[in-house]
């Protein structure tokens, strides 16, 4: 065999990973292997593979433990829509795809590649965890993977998806990354599975129950992505790489955008006339931004606040938006923490910021004090501070209580803040706020409830409105709705340049 037919035959031996039988049964249970996953994800051609070859000469419980080139992980770089990306892949065919001493040094060589060149690392999960025949070199392994993750955060991108198991200690990495996507019924993560569960608590829970797509999407908050199948799964992640610059002292790419008639007179009718009447702010969005630009992250958690990216005149943003439409748009501990992560995010990489406010204030309650809404709210309105991209702030209706403040209020450094003429913008509700000033009157009054009526009216006319706010200045203009757009564009222009310098500090102490 001449040399070049040798390396050929190498290469053809590491690409079958733990062979066709194995590969045979990842396709049998609707997953792909993990190159195929990354020949979806990355462009045609552009992958370059690093570390092929790695073996693992580690001896572990037997002498005669089976090699296989590569160790279970396809690690190496690509591009994505012409941008570079640093990647691995783990190979499930490969001892569960479990992580082993060189098969965390592969992936550490691509974290470490990716921090030095400043481009996001995407990370395709399927793995049964530590390789048990290796003891605690695995575990060092991951311990050497989650610094590197975090030393990272807040420098580049980092995505992971979730394609088959993660468990124990393995969830770890994901959850310090940026973003978490899962794929219905072949992925799920937990700290421990059901056996240690039934165990340690006599609950019975099938893997789906407790740490499926579903269960994380809707009840943790885990993952922000639950998606069909791993087609959908790297279709999203590549659409939310659009979004992103490569690193934190980049900006986002700016896609091409011919202007027109920005008007969008549909926003005129949008918000009923009666204030308690919901309506859904997701069609507030599509007319604010540009046409099918809005990708809506977290969707099935706390969706009383939306979060998600979008282009305005073909440029990122990022959306944090209370939802009229669910609890009315109330702010409670989940919507607190994710409108908080998603926005550190985007201040973290240079995206500016559009706060749409609707919100009748924090939700009540002794489930909502005892778990800490105080400390939860108090996310927020940190991550909020902090931030010092340009932020915008349209307040459609309701800005109640420690909820307008909170809500990138001008007090807390939004740039630019304007009302709709149907905003409220109060301390609270007009029947709230009767009822607390002229108690003693309504219990005095012959007609009780037409006292009550009249003062509620009274109240409105004089507090439910956006003037007084405008008055004061921390509203900068009452727009009309069809307007906002246009506002919109000239305002992230105006703000391009933003530049806010931070006090001197380690970093800040956000209440976690
Ligand atoms: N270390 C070494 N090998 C592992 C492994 C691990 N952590 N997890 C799985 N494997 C191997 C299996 O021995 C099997 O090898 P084979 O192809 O030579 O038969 C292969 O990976 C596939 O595993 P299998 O159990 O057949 O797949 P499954 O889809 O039925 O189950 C898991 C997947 C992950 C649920 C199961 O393998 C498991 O429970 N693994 C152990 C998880 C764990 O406790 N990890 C350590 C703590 S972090």
């Amino acid at each position: 065999m001449s040399k070049i037919q040798e390396l050929q035959s190498k290469i053809a031996e590491a690409q079958l990973g733990g062979g066709q039988a194995r590969i045979d049964s990842q396709h049998k249970k609707g997953k792909l292997t993990a190159r195929e996953r990354l020949t979806l994800l990355l462009d045609e051609g552009s992958f370059e593979e690093l570390g092929m070859f790695v073996h693992n000469r580690n001896k572990g419980m037997t002498t005669d433990q089976e090699q296989f080139p590569g160790d279970g992980v396809v690690t190496g770089y690509g591009t994505v829509n012409g941008r570079l990306v640093y990647v691995f892949s783990q190979d499930f065919t490969v001892y569960g795809g479990s992580l082993s001493e060189p098969h965390a040094r592969k992936i550490c060589r691509v974290m470490d590649l990716a921090m030095e060149n400043g481009a996001p690392l995407v990370g395709l999960n399927d793995s049964g965890g530590a390789r048990i025949q290796e003891g605690v070199v695995s575990l060092a392994g991951y311990a050497d993977i989650f610094y590197r993750n975090t030393r990272a955060s807040g420098v580049i991108p980092q995505i992971s998806a979730i394609m088959g198991p993660c468990a124990g200690g393995a969830v770890y990495s994901p959850a310090i990354t940026d973003f978490i996507l899962m794929v219905e019924n072949t992925s799920y993560m937990f700290v421990t599975g059901p056996n240690v569960v039934k165990t340690v608590t006599h609950e019975e829970v099938t893997s789906e129950a407790l740490g499926g797509a579903h269960t994380h999407a809707t009840k943790s908050g885990v993952t922000h992505f639950a998606c069909a199948n791993e087609v959908e799964c790297i279709r999203n992640i590549k659409e939310m790489l659009s979004y992103m610059p490569q690193n934190c002292e980049d900006t986002a790419p700016v896609y091409p955008y011919e202007g027109g008639n920005e008007s969008r007179p549909a926003l005129n009718n949008m918000i009923p006339e009666n204030p308690n009447q919901p309506y859904d702010m997701k069609e507030v969005i599509s007319e604010l931004t540009d046409a099918g630009s809005f990708l809506e992250v977290h969707k099935d958690f706390a969706d009383n606040i939306i979060v998600g990216f979008a282009r305005i005149a073909g440029r990122s943003i990022g959306i944090v938006a209370n939802q009229p439409a669910v609890l009315a748009g109330v702010l409670d501990i989940h919507a607190s923490v994710k409108g908080a992560r998603f926005t550190r995010f985007c201040d973290a990489f240079n995206i500016p910021l559009l706060v749409l406010v609707d919100v009748p204030g924090f939700l009540p309650g002794t489930d909502q004090e005892w778990n800490g809404i105080i400390t939860n709210g108090a996310k927020l309105l940190f991550a909020l501070s902090e931030a010092t991209v340009p932020k915008i702030t349209v307040t459609t209706r309701k800005a109640y209580g420690g909820a307008y403040c909170v809500m990138n209020s001008k007090h807390i450094g939004a740039d630019l803040n304007f009302a709709f003429p149907q905003a409220e913008i109060a301390v609270m509700g007009p029947k709230g706020a009767v009822e607390i000033i002229f108690k003693k009157e309504i219990d005095t009054a012959t007609d009780k409830e037409a006292r009550m009526n009249e003062l509620v009216a009274d109240y409105t006319e004089r507090f439910a409105n956006p003037y007084l706010a405008a008055e004061k200045g921390y509203i900068d203009e009452v727009v009309s709705p069809e307007e906002t757009r246009e506002k919109l564009i000239r305002g992230y222009k105006m703000l391009e340049n933003k530049v806010v310098n931070m006090p001197k500090k380690k970093h800040g102490n956000i209440p976690l």
